[in-house]
């Protein structure tokens, strides 16, 4: 049964994304808040919203298809574990890897990093190895690696970023030896929206002979991506930013790294054979999927990707691209504001800033009570804040859906908050990258 089937279908114009044509599809958007306040939601950096064509795959699963696959020999689980298979081949050719047994589901982008660290840390690291990772990582790129250290006696390294937000790879260079073991960095940072070259430092990384893990959570949703390409031995990424569920996501590895790792998460469905004081494990990719795995999300995963593919993602990247480029000029134009990161040629859909005053917290609830949810913190990236000088930061972050209109109702919002708190005397400015 085919899971397209009863999905209504999508015909876009790939050559240009108008995201007013979309927004119907979205429900969630059609709301107001705080009374008469159309919502505006540019908080999709932490979270996406769904289509109605996602909503309804998860609806039709439960009211139709549900029961735990790859278990019963029974019509439900039968279509349940066809569907689910569906989609990691759906993930499997959005992401270009070679085979769909290389595709894991995981909870998502910490689960994924978690079982790399976990289990190819442990079985291969030892005392004095060393991992390259970079000052700008989310934290789930860098506590999986502490707690490895704390294992292990495995040395963190950390690639640092000029004040444009850029990764110095001069500097790269000089970390990378004969010691490392692994580069992991993200392929888009969370905060300053940096696209890093990663195929380019894959490239270096492999010629040292250390292995690449791409966190990627910020890029599968934004831009085709190609695994092979890209020179990703491990990559992870998550549902709940791409249009799908919360509680998916994905671990993409070589099957020959897979293959030789020991599994991480001990019991059901990962097994081949158990025995009172043994087990052999299952083939890839039952190994790494211990457990009743989050079945509906992954099908309505694969119903966001179909999605995604309709619209084509050189036409998502090229409106984000378009809408980050607009939102970066108008925001500039604002006496007071430090835009976090570099210009829009190296940037991801999404901008950071601080305001002279006042705090980032009070931007978020100011803008909010006028509809507009952007996120306020450390973004999850305090050593990167921590290397900016400041301790929290207002980010927001675009999607498909986005409007120009949108940017100019919160540049405009933030023109007011700064007028409203403009302070008397002159004031220090926080150190950090500039414009
Ligand atoms: C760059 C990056 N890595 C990892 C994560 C963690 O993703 P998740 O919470 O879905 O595991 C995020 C989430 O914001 C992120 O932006």
């Amino acid at each position: 049964m085919s899971t397209l089937a009863e999905t209504k279908v999508i015909q876009f114009d790939r050559s240009k994304l108008l995201p007013e044509s979309l927004r119907d599809d979205f429900p969630i958007l059609q709301q107001k808040v705080h009374g008469d306040r159309p919502l505006v939601f540019l908080d999709n950096g932490a979270s996406t919203q769904r289509p109605r064509q996602v909503i309804d795959v998860l609806r039709r699963v439960y009211e139709r298809d549900y029961a735990n696959v790859h278990r019963g020999i029974h019509t439900l689980s039968e279509r349940s574990t066809e569907q689910y298979e569906e989609a990691r081949e759906k993930v499997r050719a959005f992401i270009g890897a070679k085979h769909a047994r290389e595709v894991i589901f995981t909870q998502g982008t910490t689960a994924s990093i978690n079982t790399v660290a976990r289990s190819w840390g442990d079985a291969n690291l030892h005392a004095g190895d060393e991992i390259v990772l970079t000052t700008m990582e989310h934290h789930s790129n860098l506590v999986p690696w502490q707690q490895l250290a704390e294992r292990t006696g495995v040395v963190l390294r950390h690639i640092p970023i000029t004040d444009d937000g850029l990764l110095m790879l001069d500097e790269f260079d000089r970390l990378l030896t004969a010691k490392t073991k692994l580069v992991a960095i993200a392929s888009v940072s969370n905060v300053l929206g940096t696209i890093n070259p990663v195929a380019e430092i894959a490239r270096r990384a492999h010629a040292a002979g250390a292995l690449v893990l791409v966190d990627a959570a910020q890029s599968v949703p934004h831009q085709a991506t190609d695994v092979q390409a890209l020179g990703a031995d491990f990559l992870a990424f998550s549902g709940h930013k791409m249009l799908g569920p919360s509680g998916i996501g994905v671990l993409y590895g070589r099957e020959e790294l897979l293959d030789a790792m020991p599994p991480f998460l001990g019991g059901g469905s990962m097994i081949n054979r158990v025995y009172l004081d043994r087990f052999t494990p299952a083939e890839l990719p039952a190994k790494f999927e211990a457990g009743t795995p989050p079945i509906a999300p992954a099908i309505a995963l694969g119903a966001a990707i179909d999605y995604l593919q309709a619209l084509g993602m050189d036409a998502v990247e090229q409106h984000e691209h378009e809408l980050v480029r607009y939102a970066y000029e108008r925001l500039q134009e604002i006496d007071g504001l430090t835009i976090l990161g570099p210009t829009p040629e190296h940037r991801a859909s999404l901008v950071s800033f601080t305001l002279r005053q006042p705090h980032p917290h009070d931007v978020a609830q100011l803008l909010d009570q006028q509809g507009i949810a952007v996120r306020a913190g450390h973004h999850c990236t305090q050593p990167l804040h921590d290397r900016l000088g400041i301790t929290a930061s207002t980010r927001a972050s675009f999607y498909l859906y986005n409007t120009p209109a949108e940017v100019d109702l919160l540049v405009d919002t933030v023109r007011q908050i700064q007028d409203r708190f403009k302070p008397q005397g002159r004031q220090r400015q926080p150190k950090s990258p500039t414009k």
